[in-house]
Formats: C-alpha cells, sequence, structure tokens
C-alpha cells in the first residue's frame, strides 16, 4: 500500500532527473570554464545550457547585474547593517576610497611586519594567533594550505574557549619568543579576549615583564583594543565594512603573512582580484560563480537537496570546509528576504565535506547509494612538487573516479551492488596551489556565494542569527538567574555543578 502510494512522488522525480541529465554531445564543452589557473567541470552536473540561460533569466529578473555593481561601487548592499561591503576593496577592486583606505592600512600592516622581522619584538619564532569565525578560519587556511613546509614561523591558531584548547597552543610554543596576535572585529568576542586574558597570563608566567608589549591586536573598534590594554601603535584597524567571514583579505591576515612572506600575502590578493574581474565583466554562461550559484540554486530549489558536500583531494586544503561552512552557512542560511519577508523556499544547503581519499573510505557509502541525494564538489590540484608522484596521481584518479561512479553508476541482478548513479557532481581543478590560485579559489566562493544570495533575494552580509546564544550564554555568566530558563536547561546547568 506504502509502496504505491509513494509510487507517483517517485516517478516523478526520477522524470524530472532524467530530463535534466539528458544527453548532450557538446556538454563537456559547454559546461567547463577555465579562469586564471582554475579548471571548472560541470558537466556531472543537472545544468544544461537550456538552465543555465533559465537562471540567467531569473538573475535578470532579480537585477542581478545592479546588484553585482552596487557591490563593487562601494554601496549599501548590506541594509540591515546600513554598510557597503568592502571585502573587494581590500584586493583593490571597487570603489576609489575604499580600495584607497584598504591601500593605506595594508601599508601599515606592511610595516608592522617589517618591524616583526627586524627584531622589534626580540626573537620570534613562533605566533599565537587568538581569534574565531572570521577572525581565525581564512587566515588559518592560508597557513595550512600554504605554509606546510615554509612558514617562517610556528603559527597556533587558539579560538574555542574550551580549555584543553589553549593548554594545545601553549605546549607547541616558547613564551620567550612568541607573538600574540589577536583578531576580533568587534573586540568584543568573548572567547578572543578570555584566551588573550590566558595568554597574558602565560606570557607572565614564562618571565615577559612587559607581556602587551608582545601583543598585535587587529580589529575594527580598535578604542576597545586600546581599553583592553594594547598600544595604539600595534593595532591594525581594518574597516567596519569588511565582514568577518570576507576578511581574510586584510590585516586579519598579518600571522599568515608574516609566516608565509609578503609576497604570498600579495599574490593571494592579486589572484582574488582576477577573479573580480571575472565576476564582473563576464557573461552570465561562462561566470564561473554565477555558474556555480545556478547549480546550488537547481539542486536545493528544484531537486530538493538539502547539504552540499565538498571534498578537497589535498590535505592541504582540508580547512576549505571549515571555512566555507563559515562563508556560505553564515551568509546564506536565512530565512527571510533582505526586506524582511519570509524567503518561502529553501536558502544555503548545510555544506559539508571531509578530505579525499579519507572520507572516500567513510561517507561515500551515502553518497552512491543512500537514500539523499548529496551535490559534491571536488576540489583537486593537478600538479604536485613532491617525491611521491604516483600518490599524487592514484589520489587525482580517486576524484576522479568518484565523479565518474557518482555520475554513471552500475546497474545489477543484486540491489545491494546497483549503483543508481545520475548522482551530480562538480570538479574544480587548480592548475597548482599557490598563494596566487588560492586567492581565485577563495574569491570564487565569495562570489558564489554573494550570487546565491542575490538570486533568492537576501542579504549574505549579515549574522544576526548568532546572537542569541551568545546572549543568553553572556548572560549566564554574569549572573542572571537560571530558573527563568527552561527545565532541561536548567537541569544540565545544575548537573554540571557550574
Ligand atoms: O558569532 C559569529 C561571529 O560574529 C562571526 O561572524 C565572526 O567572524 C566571529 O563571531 C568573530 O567575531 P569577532 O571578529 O568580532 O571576534
Amino acid at each position: 500500500m506504502r509502496k504505491d502510494a509513494w509510487k507517483p512522488i517517485d516517478e516523478h522525480v526520477l522524470r524530472t532527473l532524467e530530463q535534466l541529465f539528458e544527453d548532450e554531445p557538446d556538454r563537456l564543452c559547454r559546461l567547463t570554464n577555465e579562469v586564471a589557473g582554475l579548471y571548472f567541470d560541470w558537466s556531472k552536473t543537472h545544468l544544461n545550457g537550456a538552465l543555465i540561460e533559465s537562471f540567467a533569466a531569473l538573475g535578470e529578473a532579480r537585477g542581478f547585474a545592479a546588484a553585482r555593481d552596487a557591490l563593487f561601487a562601494g554601496e549599501i548592499v548590506n541594509i540591515t547593517e546600513n554598510r557597503s561591503a568592502d571585502h573587494v576593496a581590500e584586493r583593490g577592486s571597487g570603489e576609489a576610497g575604499a580600495v584607497q583606505l584598504a591601500a593605506s592600512r595594508r601599508l601599515r600592516m606592511r610595516a608592522l611586519i617589517d618591524a616583526v622581522e627586524a627584531g622589534a619584538f626580540g626573537d620570534v619564532t613562533g605566533i599565537l594567533h587568538i581569534g574565531i569565525g572570521g577572525s581565525a578560519l581564512g587566515p588559518a587556511l592560508l597557513v595550512d594550505a600554504l605554509g606546510r613546509t615554509t612558514a617562517k614561523a610556528r603559527v597556533r591558531f587558539l579560538s574555542n574557549i574550551d580549555p584543553q584548547a589553549f593548554e594545545q597552543a601553549a605546549q607547541a610554543l616558547d613564551p620567550a619568543t612568541t607573538l600574540i596576535v589577536v583578531v576580533s572585529k568587534t573586540f568584543t568576542t568573548a572567547e578572543s579576549l578570555s584566551n588573550l586574558d590566558a595568554a597574558l597570563d602565560w606570557l607572565r608566567g614564562g618571565g615577559i615583564a612587559d607581556p602587551y608589549g608582545r601583543v598585535i591586536a587587529v580589529t575594527a573598534a580598535p578604542e576597545a583594543a586600546i581599553a583592553a590594554g594594547i598600544d595604539e601603535s600595534r593595532i591594525l584597524q581594518f574597516s567596519e565594512a569588511v565582514g568577518g567571514r570576507y576578511s581574510l583579505w586584510s590585516s586579519v591576515s598579518v600571522s599568515a603573512a608574516l609566516a608565509l612572506g609578503w609576497e604570498s600575502f600579495e599574490e593571494m590578493l592579486e589572484g582574488a582580484a582576477e577573479m573580480d574581474r571575472h565576476f564582473r565583466f563576464t557573461e552570465p554562461a561562462k561566470n564561473v560563480p554565477l555558474i556555480a550559484a545556478f547549480a546550488d540554486l537547481l539542486y536545493t530549489q528544484r531537486l530538493g537537496c538539502q547539504t552540499r558536500a565538498v571534498f578537497p583531494y589535498d590535505e592541504r586544503l582540508g580547512l576549505l570546509v571549515p571555512y566555507l561552512q563559515q562563508l556560505e552557512m553564515e551568509s546564506n542560511g536565512k530565512s527571510v528576504t533582505a526586506a524582511g519577508e519570509p524567503v518561502g523556499r529553501p536558502t544555503s544547503p548545510v555544506v559539508w565535506g571531509g578530505v579525499g581519499t579519507d572520507a572516500q573510505h567513510a561517507v561515500f557509502q551515502l553518497l552512491h547509494q543512500g537514500t539523499a541525494v548529496v551535490p559534491v564538489e571536488f576540489v583537486a590540484v593537478a600538479q604536485d612538487d613532491g617525491p611521491l608522484v604516483d600518490h599524487h596521481r592514484q589520489l587525482l584518479l580517486n576524484a576522479f573516479a568518484q565523479g565518474a561512479a557518482l555520475m554513471s553508476g552500475r546497474t545489477s541482478d543484486d540491489p545491494h551492488r546497483t549503483y543508481a548513479g545520475n548522482r551530480p557532481s562538480a570538479t574544480i581543478l587548480l592548475d597548482r596551489l599557490d598563494a596566487r590560485t588560492l586567492g581565485v579559489l577563495l574569491a570564487f566562493y565569495e562570489h558564489r556565494t554573494f550570487a546565491c544570495a542575490v538570486l533568492l533575494g537576501i542579504n549574505p552580509f549579515d549574522q544576526f542569527g548568532v546572537e542569541l546564544g551568545k546572549e543568553i550564554a553572556s548572560e549566564l555568566s554574569d549572573g542572571a538567574d537560571a530558573q527563568s530558563l527552561d527545565p532541561s536547561t536548567r537541569s544540565l546547568i545544575e548537573r554540571a555543578a557550574i
């Protein structure tokens, strides 16, 4: 009975998928693009020429070109906070005034880095970078992706307020030669301020007479950093209009620039600027952030996919997944339009993922045979300069084979050994991984997120959703009566005896 009731629904969904995945002989050449050393392949998705045209028409109806122009012109695009979104200015794209301001702040950042390198902070062998969310995920990704073997200093990232995190970070460093870099846009974030206090104590305990003298602060609220005891000469300011999750292009990345070298940092900015130009001036049918946004909408809106999985087939890009989780979910995890009306359709999918081939041996079962269709994104790097040439070849072959298997499937008389196929994946293949290509890649993801938001009619630049839980924790921490809370939360507090 139940099966019959479901039949028409199943058939409808299958028909939709089949129609979309129609056999087009020129599919590969029309659904691949090359931009600045990155090759994008959407030919294993259900996008096709007609759909791209329809989505482009949707973009027109939604005023996409004007919204993009407004972003680059430094207009108020973050309307709920009455701000522009100036991250593009950090890499020299967009409105002249914001570009100039970013450039002058970059000069200060450079001067401070020069001073560190010239010994103004004594011998520096390690950096303790304190920050959370957008104040940590970007720089951590940069250091991990580009500095594994070449970093000039040992950098440890401390984000969580968990004492275990502090212990682990401090253990790896020597207080006598460690520079503290505390990054907080608001300079009010409890985790970062508590960790800064703990780090200052740790320096004192290590015999440093003037621990504040070893702290660089990066913030959009310099007055708050000064109030916390940091000398103005060691504060790097960035703009209020640069969102935390879009801020790695600014002095937020000072520890990464120290570890990787100034040249690398600038190359990353240049790569991002190249993607900015592509995004601004390329027609929709060839515009890679826009095409990616079309695919995202296709899967969330039309095929009911609630998640999207990203699998970097390169250890150095392992931190791409948490970085994207914040970028995409904090930006587009919304239920109301920019005007405050219910969106009425799904917005951001849940972004998850893991590193290939580890993920292959853990979660890919569900991707191939599970009941949920998950659009997958493989990110791989063609060139590897390491000595284990065949390892790298195997790594890439595995990534490509997974995409082929998801798409083509395999029939069998045995239902357990049947792969339905027709499961979508996109592949992004970098010629090589360096500062420039990483800049291109990350700017691609930013613009894709923005494009999705415009097509959905939402504001990607605010994040009010994170506030409520923080407020409750802070009130409790300040001594608020737990009796006003629900019974479950009350008894958890009692049980933990805190
Ligand atoms: O709670 C979320 C958030 O506000 C993020 O948007 C931000 O990146 C992070 O916290 C850290 O904030 P801040 O840089 O102000 O310390």
